[in-house]
């Protein structure tokens, strides 16, 4: 192990997060970027062509490719130096959790302040990793909000659910840019002014239930996705 293995290893584990500009090529990301729009019906020039998504209300529209047998983006889920980061993070063994595609339409909220799921048992959580395909800007809004070190403070607090806190950090991640993030570490998305996609290779420690990130904690509620229900009103 080297220096700098030791710098990502201490960052992370101190902010619950660290991030890597430049990581992916442009061209890579080009490609990336085309496909996904791709897969939502969006032509290059960001124009929609599918009528759920020029309808549809939906903050953030998911998509799981490889559930669906799509291997498109094994350049990033196979990317050594991509894993290997993985490796320092996770020492004790990890294995991918999925990897999701996320797309926000011109207009729509962003996120609210979350954990992606409850910090009941601090071994048992999920790892962002994030890869950007394309510019996050102060046009396209969408920045990603994140409360350094709060994956040691415990369960979110409770409060106006996207308000900005004393202490949170916010982000414009380039082209290429990839953030891995602690799943327990508070994280919000600011409104989104132009279409934006993000995409997601989510990992866990090894022997972390698959089910890991099906309930998430906001500020005013725990929510659970499989079953669409608010769990527990917070108050
Ligand atoms: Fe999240």
């Amino acid at each position: 192990m080297n220096m700098d293995d030791d710098k990502i290893i201490d960052e992370f584990w101190e902010n619950g997060f660290i991030i890597f500009e430049n990581f992916f090529g442009a061209s890579l990301m080009d490609e990336y970027n085309h496909k996904i729009l791709e897969h939502y019906g969006v032509n290059p020039n960001w124009e929609h062509t599918n009528e759920f998504i020029t309808k549809s209300a939906v903050e953030v529209v998911p998509w799981f490719p490889y559930r669906e047998g799509k291997r498109y983006f094994d350049r990033i889920n196979d990317d050594k130096h991509f894993n290997s980061i993985t490796d320092l993070i996770l020492r004790d063994g990890w294995e991918n959790l999925y990897c999701m595609m996320m797309f926000s339409k011109a207009g729509s909220k962003g996120q609210a302040w979350h954990q992606d799921c409850p910090p009941d048992d601090k071994e048992k959580f999920n790892l962002n990793r994030l890869v950007y395909t394309h510019d996050i800007t102060e046009e396209t809004g969408g920045e990603i909000v994140i409360f350094p070190g709060t994956h040691k403070a415990g369960i979110l607090s409770i409060g106006v659910p996207s308000e900005d806190l004393e202490g949170q950090l916010v982000f414009r991640p380039k082209k290429g840019t990839i953030i891995f993030l602690h799943g327990h570490c508070w994280h919000k998305v600011m409104p989104v002014k132009k279409d934006r996609i993000s995409s997601n290779f989510r990992a866990v420690p090894k022997g972390t239930p698959e089910d890991i990130t099906d309930i998430c904690v906001y500020r005013n509620m725990l929510y659970q996705f499989s079953t669409s229900q608010v769990l527990k009103e917070r108050k």
